[in-house]
């Protein structure tokens, strides 16, 4: 009797796809399928900014899977590789179990096969219908660093030999949107992300031409910090990205622009007659939040908060407005003594941290002569909570 085709099934964000990805499916070759299907997930659009396109993400892949020689003119073996749209087309998440499906009635003499890395593998016995998917197909998993081997919570699988990069999608993404190169990405994938500025790179090119050099490099250092902070705690590293880069959007406005605009756009803001007459430039995190919903499209309500409560603080500040706060008191373009201090705080204990920077705020309005009411209060209700911890 002849040996039945195989086909794998290859489930996952690709948001972008990076090596660890591409170093699994040419592994996956190896058993010789007749087809291997890419299929990358729908993604639940964040409400202003969403994830990269789903046409981008399969251009992305297509690019990839040149580059590394898997189609086109380097067509390695006789797999057919094909980027599918069946998630996509779903138009919501789709639970894996119905992808398998799917598959199962395109092939159904094959003997089929579902692609994961091996961290999935410890989660799998909490998929959705996970008895259901392995009635279907066959686990085939790539070791990455740090997993083992065993046969986690009794789910069987294929181990493909070789060992994978470990690449977090929430590291390379936090190096995307801070503008860097991550060194996960395949150049094509890199050139790609750069030339349709996905991941940021539009609004940082937009930011780029409207604040001064100076104001440029702080917003990046900011940027940087807060991802750092952000990765450490827990935020999501988009809404990290978006605050820290549009924090200061208005900062480079002088004092009397600053007033007209509180003036002509109804800023609210605690104390403002008082801070119109004393210390306008204070209104630049009111005006910020501002032009972040209007220029640049932001309508998440914590990323909003963030810039709008970098200057006074807040007496219940959110994880992000926290990191924000932090990040640029601390940022390493600071030149004064405490930042080192603040920074190395926060990374051990980001409230510790956040209580710190509010004192050497409140010492230095207090020492330029006026002090914000609301910083004090903030000062007041926070000092009160850090007792009771
Ligand atoms: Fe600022
Ligand atoms: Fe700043």
């Amino acid at each position: 009797m002849p040996a039945k085709k195989k086909i794998i099934i290859y489930g996952g964000a690709f948001d972008p796809p990076h090596k660890g990805h591409f170093a699994l499916m040419k592994a996956a070759l190896r058993i010789a399928p007749a087809a291997l299907y890419i299929v990358p997930g729908f993604r639940s659009p964040f409400k202003d900014f969403p994830a990269a396109p789903y046409k981008d993400r399969a251009a992305m892949l297509k690019d990839g899977l040149k580059a590394e020689g898997l189609i086109g003119r380097h067509k390695g073996g006789r797999t057919r590789i094909t980027v599918h749209p069946f998630e996509f087309k779903q138009k919501r998440l789709t639970y894996t179990w119905r992808t398998v499906d799917f598959f199962k009635k395109l092939h159904p003499d094959a003997e089929r096969y579902f692609l994961m890395g091996s961290d999935c593998i410890e989660t799998f016995h909490r998929w959705k219908h996970y008895r259901r998917i392995l009635s279907k197909a066959v686990l085939l998993a790539g070791r990455r660093p740090g997993f083992g081997l065993k046969n986690l919570a009794g789910v069987p699988y294929v181990q493909l030999k070789g060992r994978f990069p470990l690449i977090t999608s929430a590291a390379l993404k936090a190096a995307l949107f801070a503008g860097r190169r991550p060194r996960g990405l395949l150049p094509a994938t890199f050139s790609y992300i750069a030339r349709k500025g996905l991941y940021l790179g539009a609004l940082r090119r937009r930011l780029k031409k409207t604040l001064t050099p100076e104001r440029f490099a702080h917003t990046a250092a900011v940027t940087d910090l807060a991802l750092e902070l952000g990765l450490r705690y827990g935020a999501d590293p988009l809404r990290a990205a978006l605050a820290g880069l549009l924090h200061d959007a208005a900062r480079d406005l002088p004092p009397r622009a600053l007033v007209r605009y509180a003036a002509r756009s109804r800023l609210r803001a605690p104390g403002l007659n008082e801070m119109l007459k004393k210390a306008p430039l204070l209104l630049h995190s009111y005006a910020g939040a501002d032009l972040a919903a209007k220029r640049f499209g932001v309508k998440d309500r914590s990323v909003l908060n963030a810039i709008r409560q970098h200057t006074l603080g807040s007496r219940k500040p959110d994880l992000l407005s926290k990191i924000i706060y932090v990040a640029d008191l601390a940022a390493c373009d600071r030149s004064f003594p405490e930042a080192g201090t603040v920074a190395a705080l926060a990374r051990k204990d980001l409230d510790a941290a956040y209580l710190r920077a509010n004192y050497v705020k409140l010492i230095y309005a207090s020492r330029a002569g006026w002090r914000h009411p609301e910083s004090a209060k903030v000062w007041n209700s926070l000092r009160t909570r850090e007792k009771n911890r």
